[in-house]
């Protein structure tokens, strides 16, 4: 029976990885996958991370079954995170979490649970949105539609577009929104926007259904997170998917969480119980490494602190990119504006060239992004942004 099965297509993203890999090139650029690397080149275990599982591994006396629910005091340090201490969801009890494998488990998880609640469901995306929100989303059998969101012109978010069409999207439409650092376009709705998405969402009945993987890596912990908390605070039903790949560095340990919100505390008992039993028919219960060291660190001042400055010289290193990234180009390609990268937050933007103009900055330069010439700002160094900037221009010309 096999035979009758092709072979797929790479992966737009994890096929560049490989290649990359394969290149022997001095001087190749990785601007592909979307991991951090430090100045080096390099995506180090964190030091908090590092000392977290050695506490870990140090206590561990069995390797038996956790729960299908995963690590309940990871759970609700993952709520404290995401929502804030003391957020009104919270103190009304109307929130359950469960561990998921990754973000992309998490969301998987989530897209399930609609389907059970709402079997027509369809979720709209953004355009552009992550490749993978695509699969991962209809995989479950949601039906998928688009909402207009990114402007090649300005960089920013085409607010008044997003806004027409979702005012026409049916009620109970579920709406994926990015909390922050906005894949693959790095443009994210401002604190004015969120409420105002908010006041639509309320107004034509919608589920917003939120991914979150990038927490921290913007502008902080809370201001990326302020859309959710606001939802959150504000709306009867609101799903929450977060990642803990970049922010804690965990990528291979996959380590994520799902929040579902729902407006009465015996519907947060179902729901967990349905997530229970989804979680249970796909992959019984999640790992638990990565949960474990990130309940260590949350429960840990000191390696809390410790996480918290890390994840700041994180965030200000993809700042200083943007700046300098900006910079250099101005100077290698004079006739064009990329002031808009500066502007952006997180760790994608795009270039805004041709899917051509980024095979030859590939074949001729050894510098990978993807097809739709999406960066990855952390994969850059300070000896190679002039390196990158040139290529450009070589490109370009
Ligand atoms: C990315 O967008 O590159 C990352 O989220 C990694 C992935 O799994 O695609």
């Amino acid at each position: 029976m096999f035979e009758r099965l092709e072979r797929m297509p790479t992966d737009p993203i994890l096929g560049l990885m490989q290649a990359f890999r394969a290149d022997p090139d001095a001087q190749k650029v990785d601007l592909g996958v979307g991991v951090y690397r430090n100045d080096r080149g390099e995506t180090p275990v964190l030091e908090a991370v590092r000392k977290a599982e050695q506490a870990v591994l140090g206590r561990q006396t069995s390797k038996t079954y956790v729960a299908p629910a995963g690590n309940a005091a990871f759970n609700e340090g993952m709520e404290r995170l995401t929502f804030g201490e003391g957020h009104p969801a919270l103190k009304a009890n109307r929130v359950r979490s469960i561990q998921a494998p990754g973000g992309c488990g998490a969301l998987r998880v989530g897209a399930e649970l609609i389907m059970r609640a709402k079997p027509d469901a369809t979720v709209y995306v953004s355009t552009p949105t992550w490749a993978n929100h695509v699969p991962l989303l209809t995989g479950s059998g949601m039906k998928l539609e688009q909402y207009p969101y990114y402007d090649g012109k300005t960089g920013g978010v085409n607010f008044s577009a997003m806004m027409d069409a979702l005012d026409k999207v049916p009620a109970r439409s579920i709406v994926l929104l990015h909390a922050s650092c906005h894949n693959p376009t790095g443009a994210d709705l401002s604190e004015a926007q969120w409420h105002d998405v908010l006041a639509l969402v309320k107004r034509r009945a919608l589920i917003p259904y939120i991914d979150m993987a990038y927490q921290g890596l913007g502008t902080g912990v809370a201001e990326d997170a302020f859309g959710c908390r606001l939802f959150a605070a504000e709306l009867p039903e609101v799903v929450v998917a977060v990642s803990c790949s970049k922010n804690f560095g965990l990528y291979r340990e996959r380590t994520g969480v799902l929040h579902v919100i729902t407006e009465t505390v015996p519907a947060a008992d179902a729901i967990l119980s349905q997530l229970v039993r989804i979680a249970r028919t796909l992959y019984s219960m999640p790992p638990d490494h990565g949960a474990a060291i990130v309940q260590e660190i949350l429960a840990n001042d000191a390696l809390r602190g410790s996480w918290a400055d890390e994840l700041g010289g994180m965030r200000n290193r993809i700042a200083t990119l943007r700046r300098d990234l900006v910079v250099k180009l101005a100077k290698a390609c004079p006739q064009r504006d990329f002031s808009f990268i500066e502007r952006q937050r997180g760790m994608f933007s795009f270039l805004g060239v041709t899917k051509e103009q980024v095979h030859a900055l590939r074949e001729r330069h050894h510098v990978y992004m993807t097809d739709d010439s999406r960066m990855n700002i952390a994969g850059l160094k300070a000896d190679n942004i002039a390196y990158f900037a040139n290529a450009v221009a070589q490109v370009l010309s």
